[in-house]
């Protein structure tokens, strides 16, 4: 499906309804429940993620942007003349405004997201500041394979942009796998700049999404308003409770949502018992050493060729490019 609006066409293809209710429905009745993360950011669930990163004890927005500023001209460098961006899960695409006045020649900028209004509303407003941007939303779940959109003109090359640390929404394993299929839509000459949020002291993590404003929470919590209203589910908000903890073995933060009490709930027409204290699985956001990160790189077909990083070593901005000699 094609929208068109006044100077923006938008390639739509947005899962359907389907696959939500597929996987909560798998999920909810595995042994420990869970609910893959992406199914976090509805329209809802996308505008209280704004709200998270502006949150003062969550870092990772705030020392990305700063890393970004501070080194623009580089990834411009590194990025190159005539470059085709596309960026994974662009949310407001307010990121990307950084790097825009330092990339030469841009031949386009592909924004793609799951979330459609918001896709529209970013790139709308993209369009006021930059009217020259050669701009090319697309409405995808990224993960699943997509074809990109005939750039206006040849690119030098594809360049896939991946910031705010969401690789670590991946457990390792998925990540390489991803990352390797990111290799493929890039192409031999292609490249990949990546916001990797990087491990440090257990009470600045548990902090990050344990917000006192309580807009994690609500961010999470949204996931059940969500199965209410697109899956006709009975979940009463206030008898589950937000709970990140930080996984040592694991290296990542976890998410879960936990039931105060014993319960039946029903889901699109299934009914799902809960016992006292038992989670539903939301997310996970690990977090990598420099050394464990390049390690996976190399193992998805990818060389680090520059690391940015912030004074206190939070978070690292990074620029790959494909390896000429895949194992
Ligand atoms: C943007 C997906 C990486 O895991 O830190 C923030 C999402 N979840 N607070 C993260 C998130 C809870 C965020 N990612």
């Amino acid at each position: 499906m094609e929208t068109t609006t006044q100077r923006l066409s938008l390639v739509d293809k947005a899962p359907e309804t389907d696959s939500f209710r597929e996987a909560v429905l798998n999920g909810l009745r595995k042994p420990q429940k869970q609910i893959p993360s992406k199914f976090l950011y509805d329209d809802r669930g996308s505008k209280l993620f704004d709200r998270i990163c502006k949150q003062d004890e969550y870092y990772p927005t705030r020392t990305e942007m700063e890393i970004m500023r501070t080194h623009a001209e580089a990834m411009a460098d590194a990025v190159g003349p005539r470059a085709r961006l596309v960026e994974y899960g662009s949310g407001s695409s307010r990121k990307i405004r950084l790097l825009l006045d330092h990339l030469e020649n841009l031949a386009a900028y592909v924004p793609v997201d799951i979330s459609r209004d918001h896709l529209l509303e970013a790139a709308e407003s993209l369009v006021e500041a930059h009217p020259d941007l050669p701009i090319q939303p697309l409405c995808a779940d990224y993960t699943t394979p997509f074809e990109l959109p005939e750039p206006p003109r040849p690119p030098a090359r594809t360049v896939a942009y991946y910031p705010g640390s969401t690789i670590g929404n991946f457990p390792p394993d998925e990540a390489r796998d991803f990352l390797a299929h990111v290799r493929t839509v890039v192409g031999r000459d292609g490249g990949l700049l990546i916001g990797v949020d990087l491990k440090k002291d257990v009470d600045v993590l548990e902090a990050a999404y344990n917000d006192a404003a309580g807009v994690t929470a609500a961010f999470n919590k949204n996931l059940l308003r969500r199965m209410n209203r697109e899956l006709d589910a009975t979940f009463d908000l206030d008898r589950f409770e937000h709970l990140s903890v930080w996984n040592d073995e694991e290296g990542c933060i976890e998410s879960f949502l936990q039931s105060r009490e014993a319960q039946t709930v029903t889901v699109a027409g299934g009914s799902i018992a809960f016992a006292e204290g038992e989670t539903i699985h939301t997310e996970y956001s690990y977090k990598y050493t420099l050394e464990d990160f390049a390690a996976l790189m190399q193992e998805a077909g990818f060389a680090v060729d520059e690391v940015w990083t912030d004074e206190r070593s939070y978070f690292s901005v990074q620029y790959c490019t494909v390896r000429r000699t895949v194992r």
